[in-house]
């Protein structure tokens, strides 16, 4: 397995291109599930979870052609409505495809994703949502089965604020007969991405990016092209990347507009930070100070950045308190961080951090996409060298991660 070796110490200093947001991407491509016709998305990112949706999809009957970060998808042959274990353990975003088949084709049988390293991830409130809108669900044999001949819209509320879940019930309700309200619906920009791609395949959506997503049923979708939208979390892990070396680095094609509550606690440790149309700039202080977060639902502080930001809390002047409250077991890279020398304590949902002048370079593990993230940036500022086990976690959600480090001035290599 391949191994990432970082020498730490290098200031982060250039300009990089941030790529299109895979949690924008999964969706949106599970949406071309929608049609008979072609669809051509742009500024796709080239990722190991992209790779596998597209597999998901071809073995479905969707014919594909990519060209760099233009992919063409024809899902007019879809034959075969399954989604199976094989491929949905590997990632499980596939679920998406649940609610754009049951749509579609009237039945789905999609494996059901099992837990992960952050925690059970159950599909409870999918599963309601598509059962209040008519379809006959059930789970057997690690399968989820829906069927209906035609889903009915339905005044649908989630039992808590969940991003996938919003997503499919919101992709099946396109072409439902009748109006479909989704309350308590996610926020994230990446839903509002998803809806902008599906009005323009000329569905009937308002209320995306808001708590209340109101969809008018219609008959059929037609083809469309759709740029995806730029990764705000990788935005936000180079960001604390250059951060966390007292660097200066732009990052091109991306924007603060979706990272508010991310660069407060940027400016809030000390950094500057210069926003243009779609470029931002950071500059940062020789040393940090501690800054305290608390994760929730967008636009408050995304948990898929708190991995980040504890890195960058380890060698901060201060102590600080880490509170996550979406998932129940998304502090893994606690223990490989202390294997470099930070002072973290974990209690429950709250990790506190004090804040050292140093860590020392070491081996440690990659568990999930954005704890390897984590170590990659610790293991920027460490003292000597350090070694990154399990880097396909890497591959996973961040585009050529070693060449845009380089590009910044980062001395860091893979290894098999
Ligand atoms: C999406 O996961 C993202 N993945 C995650 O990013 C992100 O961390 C998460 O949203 C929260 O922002 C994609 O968009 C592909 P949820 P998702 O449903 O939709 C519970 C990354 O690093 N829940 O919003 O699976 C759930 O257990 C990944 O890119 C239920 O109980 O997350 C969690 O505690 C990691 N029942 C909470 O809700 C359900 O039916 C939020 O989960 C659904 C969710």
């Amino acid at each position: 397995m391949d191994k990432l070796l970082i020498a730490g110490g290098s200031r982060l200093s250039g300009e990089i291109a941030i790529s299109g947001a895979k949690n924008a991407a999964l969706p949106i491509l599970c949406a071309a599930l929608l049609t008979a016709e072609p669809m051509t998305f742009s500024n796709v990112p080239q990722l190991k979870d992209i790779a596998t949706l597209l597999a998901l999809l071809g073995q479905m009957g969707v014919e594909i052609s990519a060209d760099g970060d233009t992919v063409t998808l024809d899902a007019s042959g879809v034959d075969n409505p399954v989604a199976p274990y094989e491929m949905v353990k590997t990632m499980r975003a596939s679920i998406l495809v649940l609610g754009p088949l049951v749509a579609r084709c009237g039945e789905a049988r999609v494996s059901l994703p099992g837990g992960c390293a952050i925690g059970a991830r159950p599909v409870d409130q999918h599963i309601k949502g598509l059962q209040a809108m008519g379809a006959e669900v059930g789970v057997e044999h690690g399968y989820v089965h829906a069927r209906v001949p035609r889903l009915k819209g339905a005044r649908l509320f989630t039992d808590m604020v969940t991003v996938t879940g919003t997503e499919n019930l919101m992709m099946a309700a396109t072409l439902a007969d009748g109006e479909t309200v989704i309350e308590n619906a996610a926020r994230e920009p990446e839903i509002v991405d998803l809806a902008n791609c599906l009005v323009a395949m000329g569905a009937r959506i308002s209320g995306a990016g808001t708590d209340v997503i109101r969809i008018q049923g219609v008959d059929r979708l037609h083809g469309a092209t759709h740029r995806i939208m730029p990764d705000r979390i990788e935005t936000g892990t180079y960001l604390c990347a250059a951060a966390v070396t007292g660097g200066d680095v732009r990052l091109t094609g991306t924007s603060t507009a979706y990272l508010d509550a991310v660069v407060d606690k940027l400016m809030d440790a000390g950094c500057e930070v210069e926003s243009a149309r779609d470029a931002i700039r950071i500059k940062a202080p020789a040393r940090l100070q501690a800054v305290n977060l608390r994760t929730s639902p967008y636009p408050a502080f995304p948990t898929d950045m708190q991995a980040q930001f504890m890195a960058l809390n380890c060698v901060a002047h201060g102590v600080a308190m880490i509170r996550e409250t979406i998932f129940e077991n998304r502090f893994m890279h606690a223990v490989e961080l202390q294997r470099l020398g930070a002072m973290i304590r974990i209690d429950g949902n709250t990790a506190v951090v004090q804040g050292v002048e140093r860590l020392q370079g070491a081996t440690v593990m990659a568990t999930d996409l954005r704890a390897s993230a984590s170590l990659v940036i610790a293991g920027l500022v460490a003292e000597g060298e350090t070694m990154i086990e399990r880097i396909y976690h890497l591959d996973r959600g961040y585009e050529r991660l070693v060449e845009k480090l380089a590009a910044l001035g980062a001395s860091v290599r893979r290894v098999s």
